[in-house]
């Protein structure tokens, strides 16, 4: 497809696409209607004015253009970029797209050297090259927000120093766990998410710019120097694969995926912890909402919209694997479909990762009913059971004796202690481990959810962040 060198009568009582040389007809409405991407890809534009400086330096140094031209198409994609930031900027109907636009107020604003701006590349590979410079800035925001909410919960495990509440399994009370390793074990599952994020992020600074609609040029281009000038770690190494894949924005969906559902999960624990029949922790004011009917209400909307919108997320996620499957190479209209679900899910993800972390930053832990939820004398009956190991009786003997315990204790008036000092086996000793507090303290193993190895695991949990901050910084 050739675009005309010069707008004859007929022409100009069309409407202008790019692509109007080959068509008698201009296109119809619900054609523009339903094929046009500048309603969302409009956010794009910084990209796309970055994409076309390079671009346009890349003709110039070979040959292409020369520097007059070059230097007023770059003076018009400035204009044009301010345009588009101060709001100034007017979209036309023939707008089909962000680069449509752009390329179409390049060559009003430079005349014919504006013309040029579009040799030997195409809105494949440019959209594409647009998209990869997007997501490297806005994953690393995510990243570096997750980064704070990590901090937040550090902070907030070191204040909480020797509180402790019921770790659970099945949510059935199971045995007790400090707060601090509670909160960190969210902490250490974020960090995980940022990796991701680095990992794809390699996967992503690739530049596709070059690779023209999907054979590369006749033109002495060089995918190289624009790849540089563009910041990217290097160029594609296959026109069909730069254009006519999408798994990278695949993997980008899926890595932020996981970080919504991470935020799910510790937002299901909020709602659960925010209850009355919990009350392991109130709310700020500034992070809960009320009813518009219930005067007494105090609702954890932030910890249910973690939780609700990661279902969503997925959708993203599912629905745009569902557009991929199948495409033959190269190119097709579909991989515009590429752009809704990433830009939903990544402003998604950054407003949850705000939301949450304020949420988590100014939530009172109330103390008294978390351990007096952890002290019920049952969640210490493995260490009654292990008490038993250390003098010498086997483990499934042991389980025995002290189950057969919890069923007198449930069904009958005596307590576990009482029945513990009254066994033959066990005695005044093993009845200090129901004591309140005691059984925590015991969590002595690496990596373990007492007080001396939560301090060892805080400093590993210190130098992690250190490295991930490190790696934001290069
Ligand atoms: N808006 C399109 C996209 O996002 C640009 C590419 C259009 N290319 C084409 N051959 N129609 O994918």
């Amino acid at each position: 497809m050739s675009a005309g060198n010069s707008a004859g009568n007929e022409d100009a009582e069309r409407a202008h696409t790019l692509w109007h040389g080959r068509f008698e007809g201009g296109p119809a409405a619900e054609l523009m209607a339903f094929t046009e991407s500048l309603s969302f890809d409009r956010r794009l534009w910084p990209d796309d004015i970055a994409g076309s400086r390079a671009h346009v330096a890349g003709l110039a140094r070979a040959s292409l253009i020369n520097e007059l031209e070059r230097d007023s198409i770059l003076a018009a994609l400035d204009d044009v970029a301010s345009e588009l930031a101060d709001g100034s900027f007017v979209f036309v109907p023939t707008d089909e797209d962000i680069h449509t636009a752009v390329e179409r107020r390049v060559t009003e604003l430079a005349g014919p050297a504006g013309g040029k701006l579009h040799t030997g590349r195409s809105r494949n590979d440019q959209s594409a090259t647009d998209v990869r410079l997007w997501c490297k800035r806005e994953l690393r925001v995510i990243a570096e927000r997750v980064v704070v909410l990590q901090e937040v919960l550090l902070r907030r495990a070191v204040e909480a120093g020797e509180v402790y509440l019921p770790g659970y399994t099945h949510m059935q009370r199971a045995q007790p766990v400090l707060l601090a390793h509670h909160l960190l074990a969210h902490g250490w599952a974020l960090g995980r998410g940022v990796d991701r994020i680095f990992d794809a992020l390699e996967r992503i600074d690739i530049s596709p710019l070059g690779a023209g609609a999907l054979a590369g040029s006749s033109l002495p281009l060089d995918p190289d120097g624009t790849a540089a000038d563009l910041g990217f770690a290097r160029r594609f190494e296959n026109s069909l694969d730069a254009v006519g894949s999408r798994d990278h924005i695949a993997e980008a969906l899926f890595v932020l995926t996981l970080i919504a559902i991470d935020l799910s999960r510790i937002g299901e624990e909020f709602v659960l912890w925010t209850t009355e029949e919990f009350g392991f922790a109130k709310l700020d004011d500034g992070y809960a909402t009320g009813s518009s009917m219930m005067p007494q209400k105090k609702n954890p909307d932030i910890a249910e919209l973690a939780r609700g919108k990661a279902g969503r997320i997925i959708g993203a996620l599912t629905g745009f694997l569902a557009t991929m499957k199948g495409l033959p190479l190269s190119y097709n209209r579909d991989y515009q479909e590429d752009k809704e679900p990433l830009f939903d899910t990544v402003d998604q993800v950054r407003l949850a990762l705000g939301a949450i972390t304020g949420m988590i930053a100014t939530t009172t832990f109330v103390a008294e009913r978390m351990q007096a939820a952890a002290d019920v004398e049952t969640t210490a009956a493995t260490d009654l059971a292990e008490w038993l190991v250390v003098r010498g009786m086997p483990f499934r003997e042991a389980h025995a004796v002290v189950g057969a315990l919890v069923r007198q204790a449930l069904q009958g008036d005596r307590s576990l202690r009482e029945l513990v000092l009254a066994h033959e086996a066990l005695g005044s000793d093993a009845a200090v481990l129901v004591a309140p507090g005691v059984s925590v303290r015991r969590r002595t193993t690496p990596g373990g959810a007492g007080p001396v190895p939560v301090a060892a695991q805080m400093d590993r949990f210190r130098s992690e962040l250190a490295r991930l901050k490190e790696a934001l910084r290069g």
